[in-house]
């Protein structure tokens, strides 16, 4: 175990019932409010007249930033950071998924910088300060409601990074469950894949004893594997919403992974895929994640694939070498996601293969990349070629 400080100030409101909190959130921070949110769920689901009606008991002044893009766009990030700026907005509150809460970080940071927030994104600048910011989450899958990460794309570029700063953790975030429940059944999907994406590479280290990380991303892995496919069965069932909506809050905030760092190769290479193609980010993660695995398994890092198969998929290993357990692993994996109608080919999105070679240069742009196993363009490359 490496040493480690643990830090995350998110005030987690979590259950049934919970949104009259924002009467006691909200008013710490100041009266005017940029409310941000994305294409119109918030307001076919009802939340986002709900959400209104507490600000108006509280008399906040609200301002509103709608259309927040999945996948969101530094475009839309820039016009939250006007307003805010000629505005002189307190306070940020995110009502939505990954794509709203990570948007509303970058308003955050960006009306407290300078110059363009791109700069911000692509790390030229630093996030010195931020505005303070809530969340209202309706959609289990990032951990963005309480992790300081945020993932932001530029469509002039074809770029899409993620970046963060100990200033964007939200102040509070409210997740009931029951706000989950118009949520798709494909972005359910996604968002299950997701969140079994971050423990995956919170599990592939180089770091030595980490028995109980080792233990704890495993359970994570067993209960949503456990509980999605039941909840895709039964989408407006309390208890499994809550229990998703809860692991994909506990795989990226930063509790699995005390005392070591992960890979995150993957991501890199699926950010790279959804810069280029707009495709959903769990979707695309479903399709490269076994590749990754396949690509990096050779016979010192089998006995980690051993484990993980082991322990997460039942895989009986009698009589097996460390490799034949691994792959017996990873195709368990692949056999779940494809169970649960989770895409598993880039041809799934009619991505041409013309394209695989511009991905890979925009995985390679910043260098090689990933924590337990070093990958460069040539491995992206293999990779994308593998998962087409
Ligand atoms: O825009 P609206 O109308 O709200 O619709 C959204 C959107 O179309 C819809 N949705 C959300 N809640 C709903 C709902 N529809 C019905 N009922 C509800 N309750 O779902 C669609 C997808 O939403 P989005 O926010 O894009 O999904 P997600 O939460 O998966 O976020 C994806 C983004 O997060 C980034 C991804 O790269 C991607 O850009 N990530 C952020 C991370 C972080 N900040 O830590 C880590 C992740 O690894 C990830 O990279
Ligand atoms: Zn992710």
């Amino acid at each position: 175990m490496d040493n480690f400080t643990f830090y995350n100030p998110t005030k987690l409101i979590f259950g049934k019932d919970q949104l009259d909190k924002l009467k006691e959130e909200i008013p710490a921070y100041g009266k005017k409010v940029l409310l941000v949110y994305g294409g119109g769920s918030i307001k076919r689901s009802g939340l986002y007249d709900n959400v209104l009606k507490e600000l108006a008991e509280i008399d906040a002044e609200v301002f509103e930033l709608a259309g927040v893009e999945p996948n969101p766009r530094v475009t839309t990030a820039r016009k939250g950071v006007e307003i805010c700026k000629n505005e002189d907005i307190d306070v940020l509150l995110a009502v939505g998924g990954g794509s709203v809460i990570d948007c509303t970080k970058a308003i955050a940071a960006g009306a407290k910088y300078d110059g363009d927030v791109w700069d911000i994104v692509t790390k030229k600048a630093s996030a010195d300060d931020a505005l303070p910011f809530g969340t209202v989450l309706t959609l289990a899958a990032t951990g963005s409601e309480m992790n300081s990460g945020s993932v932001i794309t530029n469509w002039e570029t074809n770029e899409k990074y993620g970046w963060g700063s100990a200033h964007t953790f939200p102040k509070f975030s409210i997740l009931d469950p029951q706000n989950t429940f118009t949520v798709p059944r494909d972005q359910t999907i996604y968002g299950i894949v997701d969140m079994m994406s971050h423990v995956l590479e919170h599990y592939f280290h180089t770091t030595t004893n980490t028995e109980l990380q080792d233990r704890f991303c495993e359970s994570l892995l067993r209960t949503v594997m456990e509980t999605g496919p039941k909840l895709l069965e039964d989408l407006e069932n309390y208890e499994y919403r809550a229990t998703i909506l809860y692991s994909g809050t506990m795989a990226l905030n930063g509790v699995l992974n005390m005392g070591y760092r992960g890979d995150w190769a993957t991501h890199n290479l699926e950010h790279a895929v959804s810069a280029v193609h707009d495709i959903p980010h769990g979707g695309g993660l479903a399709i490269l994640f076994p590749n990754w695995m396949k690509h990096v398994l050779d016979d010192e890092s089998a006995p980690r694939f051993k484990q993980l198969a082991e322990r997460v998929f039942g895989v009986d290993s009698a009589g097996k070498s460390d490799k034949e357990a691994a792959l017996e692993g990873i195709d368990a994996l692949r056999a779940f996601w494809n169970s649960i109608d989770a895409p598993a080919t880039l041809r799934d999105y009619d991505i041409s293969d013309d394209s695989l070679e511009l991905m890979a240069e925009k995985a390679y742009a910043n260098g090689e990349f990933g924590g337990y196993r070093t990958l460069n363009k040539e491995d992206s490359l293999e990779i994308y070629k593998a998962s087409y």
